[in-house]
């Protein structure tokens, strides 16, 4: 691999000629619209230190997201039935309540599936939707379509309600910091928050390129064709997402999640730091060192999930997902028995953290 200095300068010489080949724009429009879609490449996270570490361990309580967000959503939710209607309601009242100004979009459509037309919705819950930047999390609240037998009904949960619910209580939590996020100024980065809840990420029949991913399909060539920040021509709202970061496969026991992509391994890496820096401090529960989350283990394969679309068209990836799958995985069993609450309790620190430290709050 070359060194990244090369890189850097490569990256500028081609930076340098593209600008000079361009017809000069009123204003330097040209210029400026080159610029900030190049910013997330140079973005530094502000690295928040162990007073702030203790204070986000406190500030975020697993009961209160196991009452409040997760129970409500373990509940067959595939897409059209009447529990993924609940979901989503569930979803957006527990956004709503809050302080920090989330605007809420559902994209409802339908699509072709082998059962024939089904509608899905996704929903995006957006800070600041006219920043240029936002830094997105996203999980998917469908769950798995089974057909039923002796009373079992699929809940996925970790497949993928405790992942929405960590969103929902990361929201939650860091509420108050969020607020702030609405005074964006000179001497911060032009960069807020998204969250998404895709609907319609497992297959109904048998996983496919046409069977699967139907809200993240829909929703990344959506946001590829829409102009984005107010104004722009030639910008888009894929090229104002930084940095996707996925959540899947969360709540068992043990979890290791590889590092995916070279892209986005420094983002990784500060996952790996914020997790370091916790154990050290002991605020990780029945946590040790030798079974850390995220090891150092060079890059896996890829693995079909809702990252897919965005990943395509070029944004880039934190895919979060547990490798090997929990071993519940689209069984009867991934449920609520089956979670393990201090894991989950440690992941959503490390994620506020991470959080925090990449939008400077
Ligand atoms: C830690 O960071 C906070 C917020 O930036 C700051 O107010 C505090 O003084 C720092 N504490 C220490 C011990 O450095
Ligand atoms: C967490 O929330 C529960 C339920 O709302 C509450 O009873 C408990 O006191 C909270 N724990 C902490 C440490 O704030
Ligand atoms: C935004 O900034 C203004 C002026 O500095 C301040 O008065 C206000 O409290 C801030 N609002 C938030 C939500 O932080
Ligand atoms: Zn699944």
């Amino acid at each position: 691999m070359a060194g990244g200095g090369d890189r850097s300068v490569m990256d500028t010489l081609h930076l340098l000629l593209l600008v000079a080949a361009l017809p000069l724009a009123p204003g330097g429009a040209a210029r400026s619209a080159t610029a900030w879609t190049e910013e997330k490449n140079y973005h530094q996270p502000a690295i928040l230190n162990s007073s702030s570490l203790r204070q986000v361990a406190e500030g975020t309580n697993i009961s209160k997201m196991w009452q409040n967000d997760l129970r409500p959503l373990l509940i067959e939710r595939y897409p059209g039935s009447p529990g993924s209607y609940t979901a989503r309601q569930h979803i957006m009242k527990r956004i709503q309540r809050l302080q920090a100004d989330w605007v809420l979009e559902v994209d409802t459509f339908l699509s072709q599936t082998p059962y024939g037309y089904r509608s899905f919705s996704n929903i995006i819950s957006t800070l600041n939707p006219t920043a240029k930047r936002h830094l997105v999390l996203a999980c998917h609240y469908d769950s798995k379509y089974f057909p039923h037998w002796d009373n079992n009904v699929f809940v996925g949960a970790t497949d993928s309600a405790v992942p929405c619910a960590m969103m929902l209580e990361l929201a939650r939590a860091l509420d108050k910091r969020l607020l702030s996020l609405k005074n964006i100024s000179d001497s911060k980065p032009d960069l807020s928050l998204q969250l998404i809840f895709f609907d319609g990420e497992e297959a109904f029949f048998h996983w496919s390129p046409q069977d699967s991913l139907y809200g993240s399909r829909h929703l990344a060539s959506k946001m590829a064709s829409t102009l984005h920040p107010p104004g722009a021509t030639r910008t888009n709202q894929l090229q104002g997402m930084d940095l996707l970061v996925l959540l899947d496969l969360i709540g068992a026991p043990n979890p290791v999640f590889p590092n995916f992509f070279p892209n986005s391994a420094r983002w990784f890496n500060r996952l790996q730091a914020i997790e370091r820096e916790f154990h050290e401090l002991g605020l990780l529960k029945d946590h040790s060192w030798e079974r850390q989350y995220f090891p150092s283990n060079g890059y896996r394969g890829g693995i079909q999930d809702d990252h897919i679309p965005f990943l395509r068209k070029g944004v880039p990836v934190l895919h979060l997902i547990a490798s090997p799958f929990p071993e519940v995985w689209h069984t009867m069993e991934d449920n609520e028995e089956h979670l393990d609450e201090p894991t989950i309790d440690n992941l959503n620190k490390i994620l506020q953290v991470f959080v925090l430290e990449y939008l400077h709050l």
